[in-house]
């Protein structure tokens, strides 16, 4: 077992969550998102769950910091939900949402905790997406203004800012996997989206230089491409993978440039004259954050462009399916360095795993995800040794909560939800961090 006494003094260890995830969008004027609507689509979520209650953060919120502050985090991530601060996405403002992320903040500054935001994690307002979205060149500008807003309100307090939470998601899995919302398959829309999801992250990036803050990174989720078997064009069909998902996006922000492995697909859709936006793609950021979870094994696959698919790997899975592959993480946060950012110091921003967690006369035991936080805080260590700069660790998540299309179902957190009562139960995890982080006898 770790303790802090194996880190870096300054090593920020935190806990991660969501707006949309824990905060009950029905409450305090909040304005219809697409994922209510893609809630609302019968067959895209389980139970067809939506945030409406979610973890009633929203009210709980003291609670739940306390929590963070209990088990000796130093630092916590939480999202700010657009459509709480501008309901149609531009236009009136409202002010329960801003004073909500005000108490927030002040909340976790009272608790000592580091307030790490990031400004969009996935809800993005109904109104926006009945323009067209992540489609719509125009969501830049709408993002531009969103953060322009809330960043007057909190940005003096925050420790760290990030625009936008993985890209890929917001981009790839919702417009061409259509697995999130707003659902769509359609080749053309997830190149624009890829696009647009950038441009949205460097004008977000402008408006706060503007404002004068500082602390400013980009939060990225890798996934490592394995090729399924040794033959080229597994490799090949593993290298369009790793593109799409990893480089495109490091890529774009750090280098000005998309891989061309994946341009071999995506130029013909991209809008017009994209290569001009990389001087606001790539403004200067302070930190890079990257969420690691598992591996996928690629093979080639027959139809059009990527012509890929996912094999089933031979390691243990945890409740998502999702391979235990804590060397990934290890060699991504050595080759993000070694060809993306250089010395600039990097976050693991997320990074957990879903179990069958149980309750059990009052307890739940999830040793399981003890041993997977171990692995990879070992896995980050080893890149620290390689002279990586590793400067913090953000679990996802501190709850339990709406785990998007698996809705409830899938339990991430240190701290168990029961979802009927709202009561809150420390898991064994939590105990566990909480006795590795104290400072007095592990320092
Ligand atoms: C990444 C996302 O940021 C978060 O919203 C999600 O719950 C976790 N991964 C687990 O899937």
């Amino acid at each position: 077992m770790f303790t802090r006494k194996d880190f870096p003094e300054d090593f920020l260890f935190g806990t991660a969550t969501s707006s949309y995830q824990i905060e009950g969008h029905g409450f305090g004027g909040a304005g219809r998102t697409h994922w209510d609507d893609f809630a609302d689509t019968p067959g895209n979520v389980v139970r067809a769950e939506h945030g409406a209650r979610a973890c009633d953060h929203y009210h709980l919120y003291e609670q739940d910091l306390d929590l963070v502050a209990a088990a000796g985090f130093d630092a916590y991530r939480f999202s700010t939900s657009w459509a709480r601060v501008l309901p149609e996405g531009r236009g009136p403002v409202n002010t329960e949402g801003l004073d909500f992320y005000d108490r927030l903040t002040d909340a976790m500054l009272e608790r000592g905790l580091k307030p790490c935001a990031t400004l969009y994690h996935w809800e993005l307002p109904s109104a926006l997406a009945d323009l067209g979205g992540w489609r719509n060149r125009d969501v830049a500008s709408w993002f531009a203004d969103f953060t322009e807003i809330i960043m007057d309100r909190i940005g003096d307090r925050m420790w760290s800012v990030a625009p936008i939470n993985e890209p890929w998601c917001v981009a790839w899995l919702s417009h061409f996997y259509g697995a999130h919302a707003p659902g769509l398959r359609d080749i053309r829309a997830a190149a624009r989206a890829m696009h647009h999801v950038l441009l949205a992250h460097g004008r977000a990036i402008e408006v706060m230089r503007a404002q004068g803050l500082g602390n400013l990174g980009g939060v990225f989720n890798l996934e490592w491409a394995s090729p399924a078997s040794d033959e080229p064009e597994a490799r090949h069909a593993a290298a369009i993978y790793d593109g799409i998902y990893n480089r495109w996006f490091l890529g774009g922000v750090f280098k000005g440039a998309y891989p061309q492995i994946v341009l071999d697909g995506l130029e013909p859709h991209l809008p017009q004259n994209w290569q001009d936006d990389f001087p606001t793609i790539t403004q200067k950021l302070d930190w890079c954050g990257l969420n690691y979870y598992t591996r996928k094994r690629i093979a080639p696959a027959p139809g059009p462009w990527p012509a890929l698919c996912e094999v089933e790997g031979p390691l243990p899975k945890t409740a998502m399916c999702w391979e235990i592959y804590p060397q990934g993480l290890q060699d991504f946060l050595i080759r993000t360095a070694a060809e993306y950012t250089g010395d600039l110091p990097l976050y693991v921003t997320e990074n957990g795993m879903a179990a069958p967690d149980q309750m059990r006369g009052g307890d739940v035991d999830d040793p399981d995800r003890l041993s997977y936080l171990a692995a990879h805080l070992e896995a980050l260590r080893a890149a620290q040794a390689r002279g990586v700069p590793v400067k913090g660790y953000f679990v996802w998540s501190l709850l339990d909560n709406y785990e998007w299309s698996f809705g409830y179902e899938k339990r991430f957190g240190l701290v168990h939800v029961d979802f009927d009562t709202l009561a809150r139960t420390p898991k064994a995890s939590y105990h566990a961090m909480a006795l590795a982080l104290r400072k007095d006898q592990n320092r």
